[in-house]
């Protein structure tokens, strides 16, 4: 017994709360209903889930074969993570032996899982079209992927797709207070909300972040609190992020970049970081239209000169640049 629950606790908190039933998949409500409606009536069509990362394409698939066959569902199921071996052989080969061989029990169909499929090659994704039309008779393909438009058009036509949205606050924050509860945690009302809102709907990071602050606690007592969260995720703190931005609006050009220089160094803050910052906090400013448009035209730019490689001292400066000469146009 022990062995199995240490086994159990050793696991990284994704794994250790990986939903085993539908009903443990959060705020998916209405995909969860669908599918689940698909099985008892038997209907279940080819599937293709795709979304960002973290929110349940994976567990879905992996709870509904558990519906769908039981505790033994393994042996109903072929897993292939398509970005691993994502070579023509792998689709050839693989899914070939499994969906031909007919099992002389089974329950219908067999359900083969393509995790990552938009990092198939196109050719892969090609030979797939003509195998789900073969194997139709007895099997079902359920296709995951972060970006659809990154999968052949042919392929998407055999499917029903759902889309996976970003996970809610609301259902994060039930999902997490589940795991706050059962691992012990103290954690601070606002580390909380800073812990929902920096997940931006990934229940992955979420988790991960949470595991990672209690890590870091020195003891089991200890409250995780706000700074712990932002340190966690590597997100600039907010007070540093207004900070930055008042000393651009008030003080002048000499001024402003050696606070923001002082900043960055002092705290390990990238520039892209801070900037992100920059547009979230004047999202909330009331600003002309003219200056909203300098803003976010002249921030652009900068982000994508920085993802060139851009030098960071330059950028640092037109980011200066762009919001003192837009604070121009406020007046
Ligand atoms: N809707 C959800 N409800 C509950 N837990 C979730 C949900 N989505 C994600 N998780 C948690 O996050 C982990 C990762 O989720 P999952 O593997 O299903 O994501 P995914 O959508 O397949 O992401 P990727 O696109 O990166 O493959 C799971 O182990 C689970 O703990
Ligand atoms: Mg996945």
């Amino acid at each position: 017994m022990t062995t199995v629950d240490s086994k159990i606790d050793n696991l990284p908190w994704v794994e250790k709360y990986r939903p085993t039933t539908l009903d443990d998949v959060y705020g998916q409500t209405d995909i969860v209903e669908t599918v689940r409606k698909f099985v008892h009536e038997g209907k279940l069509p080819h599937l293709l889930f795709y979304g960002p990362p973290g929110t349940g394409k994976t567990s879905t698939i992996i709870a509904l074969a558990r519906e769908i066959y039981g505790p033994n569902y393994k042996n109903m199921v072929l897993e292939l993570n398509a970005s691993d071996d994502r070579g023509i052989d792998v689709v050839r080969n693989q899914i070939k032996q499994f969906a031909s061989t007919m099992q002389i029990f089974s329950k219908g169909f067999k359900l083969i899982i393509l995790d990552e499929a938009d990092a198939m090659t196109s050719v892969a994704q090609n030979s797939l079209r003509r195998i789900i039309e073969k194997y139709t008779k007895n099997t079902r393909f359920c296709i995951l992927a972060n970006y659809a438009h990154k999968l052949n058009p042919a392929l998407l036509s055999r499917c029903t797709r759902f889309r996976f949205h970003p996970i809610s606050e609301a259902a994060i924050k039930e999902r997490i207070n589940q795991v706050i509860i059962k691992e012990n945690l103290h954690i601070e009302k606002k580390a909380e909300n800073a812990l929902l809102e920096l997940s931006k709907g990934d229940m992955r990071r979420a988790l991960n972040v949470l595991q990672a602050c209690k890590a870091a606690l020195s003891t089991d007592d200890e409250e995780i609190d706000q700074d712990m969260i932002y340190e966690c995720i590597g997100a600039p703190h907010p007070q540093d992020i207004e900070l930055s931005l008042d000393t651009i609006l008030k003080e002048d050009w000499v001024k402003s970049y050696k606070t923001i220089e002082h900043v960055k160094r002092e705290k390990g803050l990238a520039l892209v970081d801070l900037m992100s910052g920059f547009v979230e906090v004047l999202s909330k400013y009331e600003l002309s239209n003219a200056a909203r448009v300098a803003i976010l035209g002249g921030l652009a730019d900068i982000e994508y000169g920085i993802s060139r490689g851009g030098n960071d001292k330059i950028q640092t400066s037109a980011i200066i640049g762009v919001i003192k000469s837009a604070m121009e146009k406020q007046k």
